[in-house]
């Protein structure tokens, strides 16, 4: 592999925050379940690491979370309904989320103390390689190859940790993690420092990171400490931040369309634009649509 450095074959995935956004739909039901089209959320970044070459997946979970791991189950009693009725293509569909014997490891989040707590939940299963961290709230439409697969080609360049990344209005920094950056020489760029959500006269650049890492191990050392961090929370980025000088970091303003599934706006609009991307529903959703606008 290009230079030599390790492959990345875990992936992280943090789904034991609370989901206050989405109240009261997720009293019960965990966020991550919140369907696009007809896929899960958790569905969409589990296929994206998948893409990407991940062959262990570790979920972060918390109370309530189960229903996130029978989601990948085989459903022996489903699958011979479709069977029996002749329903091939819902089958394959049904048959793709399933997960292979073996590849789910599962480890637990007691209390939800921040994104970094989550993460450093998971450092005994990751052990001591490079990981990949995938947020099912940020949802990249990205149908040539996916995001996490365009950070690996950058991975296998240039080594060290890497952080998918794209430009928002100068008014929105106080929302998101924004990176200091090096001159610009194409889509990949040399972090300098990294600070979660600053204020817009603070802020480094309107380059903020969205929920797709690739990390070195020793960010686990870094978030050893637990120190809260930006609204009183353990925040990955903090930890993050510490590792640039040390370590190769780049940020990539990959190419796709990215969704904030983590509120209403963003979940809507990815609905709208998966739906419109899918022959069998766009026809009758562009009439609705404009039925609505008229
Ligand atoms: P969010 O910051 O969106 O928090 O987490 P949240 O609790 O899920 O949602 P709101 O803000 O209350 O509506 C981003 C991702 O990190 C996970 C979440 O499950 C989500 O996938 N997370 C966050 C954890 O696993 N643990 C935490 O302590 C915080």
């Amino acid at each position: 592999m290009g230079q030599g450095f390790p492959p990345v074959r875990k992936a992280v995935f943090p789904v034991a925050g609370m989901g206050t956004r989405f109240l009261p739909a997720t009293k019960v039901m965990p966020k991550e379940m919140l369907p696009i089209n007809d896929r899960p959320l958790i569905q969409y970044v589990y296929e994206e690491a998948r893409e990407a070459g991940i062959e262990e997946f570790i979920f972060v979970t918390g109370r309530h979370k189960e229903m996130l791991e029978e989601h990948f189950d085989h459903q022996p009693e489903l699958e011979s309904v479709l069977q029996a009725r002749g329903k091939d293509s819902m089958l394959d569909k049904v048959r793709d989320s399933e997960m292979p014997a073996g590849r789910l490891f599962l480890t637990r989040q007691p209390k939800a103390l921040g994104l970094g707590h989550a993460v450093w939940c998971a450092a005994r299963l990751v052990g001591a390689e490079p990981f990949a961290v995938l947020l099912p709230d940020d949802i990249v439409h990205a149908p040539e190859q996916g995001c996490l697969a365009q950070m690996m080609e950058v991975y296998r360049a240039r080594g060290g940790n890497v952080v998918a990344a794209r430009d928002v209005p100068l008014e929105d920094t106080s929302k998101y993690g924004i990176v200091d950056h090096a001159a610009e020489d194409g889509p990949v760029v040399e972090v300098r420092g990294l600070v979660e959500k600053p204020a817009p006269a603070a802020a480094p650049s309107r380059l903020s990171v969205i929920g797709r890492y690739i990390l070195q191990p020793e960010v686990f050392a870094q978030l050893e400490a637990q120190e809260a961090g930006a609204g009183g929370e353990i925040q990955l980025t903090d930890a993050m931040a510490r590792l640039i000088g040390a370590q190769p970091f780049s940020a990539l303003r990959f190419a796709g369309r990215h969704f904030d599934c983590g509120g209403r706006l963003g979940f809507i609009a990815a609905n709208l634009a998966f739906g419109l991307a899918d022959p069998g529903l766009a026809p009758q959703l562009r009439g609705v649509l404009d039925g609505l606008s008229a």
